[in-house]
């Protein structure tokens, strides 16, 4: 229905609407379902008679009826557009009037105060009454400045009672969606407590400081000097004062709650400047800077979903194309992730620099500004982390939410599991099909109490104040996650907590842990910890990550002509499977520069175009290669003969089902390739172009990027949005290097 205001409705939604109240709000409903051939007829009607005669002249209304009951005779739907506390004695009138089966809805910004008064006057609230909420205005009024577009893409609240008519809220939905408003249904109560916090208290706080300053002797000077600060915080002090007198009178109790708790906060502020307490201004500061940065991403990716009208982000890649140059890929992400997780917990001030600022990473970092850790930056790979000790974390104000980051949710479990209070872990589409029992069980063998969602799926709700027993756990299953997660638990578990993993893993948490300075103790393929030991904070250099330079290494081995060089990549050994099983395939890559920074290996890596052929993947190495195989798919693609990849049934339960996801794709574009239960056979042969779904899942998207250097025809990957958990400026470094591939419709 977004296009209605172009196009006139097949058919009407109402019959006759009436309209009272010709101010701005009343006249652009009015205007706009008119011109949307929403209604037969619109009658308006105002007690100001110039209003009237403009409605008609402006072609806001086809007429004006001179009395109220004679604008309500013969309505199908009557609008209450008149200002909020002029709608108790409107409804009082209307009461006495034969309304018949006419709907009733209004525009009040509050909504308790209508409820209250329509069924006091009614004598029950009215089944046909639907209480709504347009969140739109402007800084002009009247019918004159009435504008039928006024509510596209604003959000409408409708907020029906228990005995609201299901078909009077249908047909009421139905008009605002045909003037392009996106309409949301709430309870009175809730929408009223809202309204409260997100507007009326800031309009409160607006007129209040620019009086308050005004006052003063010296405001002359004060606002000589006002800059922009001033400026932006006070510009909605410029709003209609009757009406938001109105509102404050008409929303008493909600507005009263929410100043309470604010001005509770204000004081806690207050004595952080009396006491000189910095690291409580500092915490308050950059928890708002992230949240305000968090919604600002909301709201703009909802405009880029308006525009749109889907939230596909689909990336175009074009055929051709060879490699060169030098480029640095984001920093790791597992690193990434456990410097804040340990710089949390340790005693000190925690600096991290090549900080991967990823949506992945970013989950982290505010779960630990919930838990009231203060944290700076990411700015430019920079991070610094205040560290609160083990014992320090606070609960969290609600759910932590971690968007697509199932390493954030299985590391955190476990040090959750330990702490004094409950925390629920959430996370979008994708994390909330991940099994999380692979952590709960063992975590529930050393005392915690876990729930999960069926199948032991997201949400996790995690029960505070449980004592922890150290274990020994034999890992059924390769995984850094888990083994992680147990260590982390380990850390305040009564005893040992000791974990064998069956093939080597990751070991990024071992290594962090040392570099904190708190004991762990590795023989083989266990790794133990005891608690009672505090970490230290420390320096982290974060290097490159090598699962983001697999799509270069691929991608440079299949272009003819390449020469690339990727600088500072991590080659922890328990990471390198990707380099390994390329250079098995024949792959030219050359280790230069070996050096260790902070514990971890790291070197620049000279990658060449190769002939590569098609191997027996040896099942040691897929551990060690976990996160690479969809982009190394893509090199089997480009191989000569037949690759086999065996023992990898983990990847069917990644951020999508890996082997699925490639196979389909692959065979898009005409590649034989043939998924097994845990692994896949692909024949290498010409690539061809096609569409592509990615599922939302970074890596495949990135894969089928790198594809397209030897693809025939361009390659459109859908659901590509994913890419900014772990490699947010791909499509810029892609391009940089030689890889044709941009966003559709902005190439
Ligand atoms: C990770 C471990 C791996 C990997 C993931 C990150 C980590 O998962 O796939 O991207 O940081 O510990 P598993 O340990 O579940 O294999």
């Amino acid at each position: 229905m977004s296009q209605a205001l172009e196009r006139r409705l097949d058919q009407p939604i109402v019959g006759r609407l009436t309209v009272i109240g010709l101010g701005l709000i009343g006249g652009s409903f009015a205007k706009g379902l008119r011109a949307a051939g929403a209604c037969r007829e619109v009658v308006g009607f105002d007690l100001d008679a110039g209003s009237r005669q403009l409605a008609v002249e402006l072609g806001v209304v086809d007429r004006c009826a001179e009395s109220l009951a004679e604008a309500c005779r013969g309505a199908d739907v009557i609008q209450l557009a008149v200002p909020i506390l002029a709608m108790e004695r409107l409804l009082t009138e209307l009461a006495q009037l034969d309304l018949g089966e006419a709907i009733l809805t209004d525009v009040g910004s509050a909504k308790g105060n209508v409820v209250r008064k329509a069924t006091e006057v009614f004598g029950a609230m009215p089944a046909r009454f639907v209480p709504g909420h347009p969140i739109a205005g402007s800084e002009q009024s009247g019918v004159i400045a009435a504008k039928g577009s006024l509510f596209r893409r604003h959000k409408v609240i409708l907020t029906p009672v228990p005995n609201t008519a299901p078909d009077a809220l249908d047909r009421i939905d139905a008009l605002w969606r045909a003037l392009g408003a996106d309409v949301e249904h709430m309870d009175v109560e809730h929408h009223d407590e809202v309204l409260a916090a997100t507007s009326h208290l800031p309009h409160l706080l607006a007129f209040g400081l620019v009086d308050s300053l005004a006052r003063r002797h010296e405001n002359l000077e004060i606002f000589r000097y006002a800059a922009g600060g001033f400026r932006d915080f006070t510009r909605i002090a410029g709003s209609d004062p009757v009406m938001w007198h109105d509102i404050f009178l008409a929303n008493r109790e909600a507005v009263l709650r929410i100043l309470d708790a604010f001005r509770h906060d204000l004081d806690g502020l207050r004595a952080a400047v009396d006491e000189g307490d910095g690291h409580q201004l500092l915490g308050v500061f950059t928890r708002a800077r992230a949240a305000r940065e968090h919604f600002s991403k909301i709201l703009a990716r909802r405009a880029y979903v308006d525009v749109m009208h889907s939230n596909d982000l689909i990336f175009l890649a074009s055929p051709g194309g060879s490699l060169s140059g030098q480029i640095r890929v984001p920093g790791d992400k597992s690193i990434s992730h456990r410097s804040i997780m340990l710089g949390s917990l340790a005693e000190g001030v925690t600096e991290v620099e090549g900080f991967l600022e990823g949506e992945d990473a970013l989950a982290t970092i505010q779960a630990f500004r919930d838990m009231g850790v203060v944290i700076e930056g990411p700015h430019q790979g920079r991070v610094t982390v205040h560290g609160v000790g083990l014992h320090g974390l606070q609960p969290p104000p609600g759910p932590l939410y971690l968007g697509n980051s199932g390493t954030s949710m299985r590391l955190l479990s476990g040090l959750l599991a330990a702490q004094p209070f409950d925390t629920t872990l959430t996370g979008d589409a994708s994390l909330s099909k991940r099994p999380m029992n692979r952590v709960a069980k063992p975590l529930r063998a050393m005392g915690a109490v876990i729930e999960t969602a069926s199948e032991g799926r997201p949400p996790l709700v995690i029960r505070g104040g449980q004592r922890l027993s150290g274990m020994h756990y034999e890992m059924p299953m390769a995984s850094a996650q888990v083994k992680s997660c147990l260590l982390l638990a380990g850390l305040y578990a009564a005893g040992e907590t000791s974990v064998t993993e069956p093939a080597p893993t990751r070991d990024h948490t071992e290594r962090m842990l040392r570099g904190f300075g708190y004991p762990v103790a590795v023989e083989g393929r266990t790794a133990r910890v005891e608690s009672g030991h505090t970490l230290t904070a420390c320096h982290i250099e974060v290097p490159a990550d090598i699962s983001s330079a697999a799509f270069f290494l691929v991608a440079a081995s299949i272009a003819e002509g390449s020469e690339l060089v990727l600088q500072h990549v991590g080659i922890n050994p328990t990471r390198t499977g990707v380099i390994d099983i390329l250079k098995l395939m024949g792959a030219d890559i050359q280790l230069e520069n070996q050096r260790e920074v902070g514990g971890e290996p790291v070197a620049d890596l000279r990658v060449r175009s190769a002939r590569l052929q098609g191997i027996d993947i040896p099942e040691d190495l897929v551990p060690l290669a976990i996160d690479e195989f969809p982009v190394l798919f893509v090199a089997a693609a480009c191989a000569e003969g037949r690759t086999i990849l065996r023992g990898a049934e983990e990847l069917r339960v990644k951020e999508s089902d890996r082997i699925q996801v490639m196979a389909d794709g692959l065979q898009t574009l005409g590649v034989k390739a043939e998924p097994t239960a845990d692994g896949i056979i692909i024949d290498g042969g010409p690539i061809g172009g096609g569409e592509v779904w990615a599922h939302g899942d970074h890596r495949i998207a990135m894969s089928f990027s790198v594809a397209s250097l030897r693809a025939s025809a361009p390659i459109r990957i859908h659901d590509c949005a994913n890419v900014a958990t772990s490699f947010p400026n791909f499509l810029a470094l892609a391009k940089q290097a030689g890889i044709r591939v941009s966003e559709e419709g902005n190439s």
